[in-house]
């Protein structure tokens, strides 16, 4: 009766039950098996997937998923899986994950995307064994391509070298933005895409070490950039419902998964079509110093397979990611006047240091995280709050609803970048909260390759931004959703670009 009652009650009551996460103490003997994990009431047969169908409490409502299902059934719940997506366990404990974590292998397996691992290995690569890439590849392979390419990518003084290059491909993107403006100041073009492009733009130098033009004016619509930011877009939206929704593709051909490949072809074809140019521009070059050399050029060096699977890496995962940030920070910017204006005097001060401007970063992908969830497989079994979690289980870590608690983020909900510079002794101080419920990256080795590209990118558009423009937002906040785990701020994009 309990569990029908859980089936038909109103969003609203579920929604007035409230856990605080703890962690227990797990006395072997009372463990409980994983099927006993609190979660949506599952039927025989079909599982838990009425929930998701439409007219289901849970159906088309990405956003709001794990925040829903914590308020729900507490710090672990637990999904069934069906129709080819298999069950995963979500977690809300920051204490509770990072004790699993610590546990686990050394080799970080991080699932999903099976639809495009299957394509790369059967359709694409000469050899099944080939490395496919950071984002796809697991265990040794992963290993060997990280270790090559950690040093080329998570050096600060290494992202440094291309300051300005970066500034001078965000002086042209507000250039652009300013001559797009109508006559009320408002961008007529889809700002997304724009910020796509400059994205792609600032990736595109940093990996393949060379301009690619995305921002020239004239850029055709048909032109290999936008069609690459068009193919990024639905290959995210094709692996959504491939993998991260129930699916038959593993059992027959469907519409859905031919679609798909034709999209995984495209994609790669587009990304090659960067990766020769780039490629076929470097032996007309003249030799350069070690410090001046493309990461593209750094990994030829190092091996050419190596060197275009990480490149197309780069163009898949570095695009939207920066992009949505940039979108979210302007959003709240917009949104809270004071807090521009304050960034606004500190970039005018010109200096080295910008602590407000990371801070505002910081606070953007705490409010509105990219990656909602971090995901992994259990490499071997766990006891985790009172329930044993099998090997090979897919675990979400709740990232997106973990910093919108109270208890880790005093005024969750509120866009105050000053909790990330405020003394110890201040309630608002983030050192408060468990270092596990703010990951926007990821976390430990397997954490994000681009993340110091990234920072750079978004404090070099948002410097030049304010230091332009007098953001407003008008209406209501924008709406989001998510594909295949990326978060998207959904258009209409109300800006208004006034001068400063
Ligand atoms: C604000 C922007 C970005 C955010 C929030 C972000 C976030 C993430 C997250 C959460 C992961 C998964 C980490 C994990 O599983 O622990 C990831 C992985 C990755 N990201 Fe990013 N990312 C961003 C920008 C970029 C950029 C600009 C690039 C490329 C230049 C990039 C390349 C990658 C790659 C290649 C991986 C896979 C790493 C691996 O598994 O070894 N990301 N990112």
């Amino acid at each position: 009766m309990y569990k029908l009652t859980r089936f038909f009650v109103s969003k609203e009551v579920l929604n007035k039950q409230k856990y605080f996460s703890t962690v227990v103490k797990e006395a072997k003997d009372q463990i409980k098996p994983w099927r006993k994990i609190p979660g949506p009431l599952s039927l025989p047969i079909i599982g838990q997937i009425l929930h998701f169908l439409p007219g289901g409490w849970l159906h088309d409502r990405p956003i709001e998923l794990q925040e829903l299902l914590y308020k729900n059934y507490g710090p672990i719940v637990r999904l069934d899986g069906n129709l080819g997506f298999p069950p995963i366990t979500f977690i809300f404990d920051p204490e509770a994950a990072i004790r699993l974590f610590r546990k686990e292998d050394p080799l970080p397996v991080r699932p999903g995307f099976d639809s495009i691992v299957y394509y790369r290995r059967h359709f694409y690569n000469k050899h099944e064994d080939d490395p496919i890439g950071l984002i796809l590849d697991q265990g040794e392979v992963w290993k060997k391509l990280r270790s090559l390419v950690n040093p080329v990518m998570l050096q600060t003084k290494t992202i440094k070298l291309y300051a300005n290059v970066m500034a001078e491909v965000a002086d042209e993107m507000v250039e652009r933005l300013k001559s797009k403006r109508n006559t009320q100041n408002m961008i007529e073009a889809n700002l997304f895409t724009e910020l796509n492009l400059w994205a792609l733009e600032s990736v595109g130098v940093v990996a393949l070490g060379d301009r690619l033009n995305c921002l020239d004016p004239n850029l055709p619509d048909d032109s290999p950039a936008k069609k690459l930011i068009v193919a990024v877009h639905n290959l995210f939206k094709i692996m959504e419902k491939l993998d991260f929704q129930p699916s038959l593709w593993k059992y027959v051909t469907t519409p859905t998964y031919t679609k798909g490949n034709k999209i995984y072809s495209e994609n790669l074809r587009l990304n090659e079509f960067f990766i020769d140019r780039a490629i076929e521009t470097l032996k007309s070059k003249e030799e350069t110093n070690d410090k001046d050399k493309s990461i593209l050029e750094k990994l030829l060096e190092i091996d050419r397979s190596v060197a275009v699977t990480v490149s197309n890496d780069l163009l898949v995962a570095g695009v939207d990611t920066s992009a949505s940030t940039t979108l979210a920070l302007m959003y709240l910017l917009a949104a809270n006047p004071d807090k521009q204006n304050k960034l606004r005097e500190e970039i005018a001060l010109n200096e080295e240091k910008n602590p407000y401007l990371k801070a505002c970063i910081k606070e953007a992908l705490r409010l509105y995280p990219v990656v909602g969830g971090n995901f992994r497989q259990t490499t071997k079994e766990h006891d985790v709050l009172g329930y044993r979690i099998p090997k090979n289980m897919n675990i979400i870590i709740g990232n997106q609803s973990l910093c919108l608690m109270e208890e880790q983020f005093p005024k969750p909900k509120e866009f105050i970048p000053e909790r990330w510079i405020v003394d110890k002794n201040d309630p608002l101080y983030y050192g408060n909260a468990h270092p596990f419920s703010y990951t926007p990256f990821g976390f430990g080795v397997r954490s994000c390759i681009g993340r110091r590209i990234a920072e750079l990118e978004i404090e070099t558009i948002i410097s030049k931004m304010v230091k332009n423009f007098k953001l407003d937002w008008i209406g209501p906040p924008p709406k989001r959703t998510r594909y295949c785990a990326i978060n998207y701020i959904l258009e209409p994009y109300n800006f208004v670009f006034n001068d400063v």
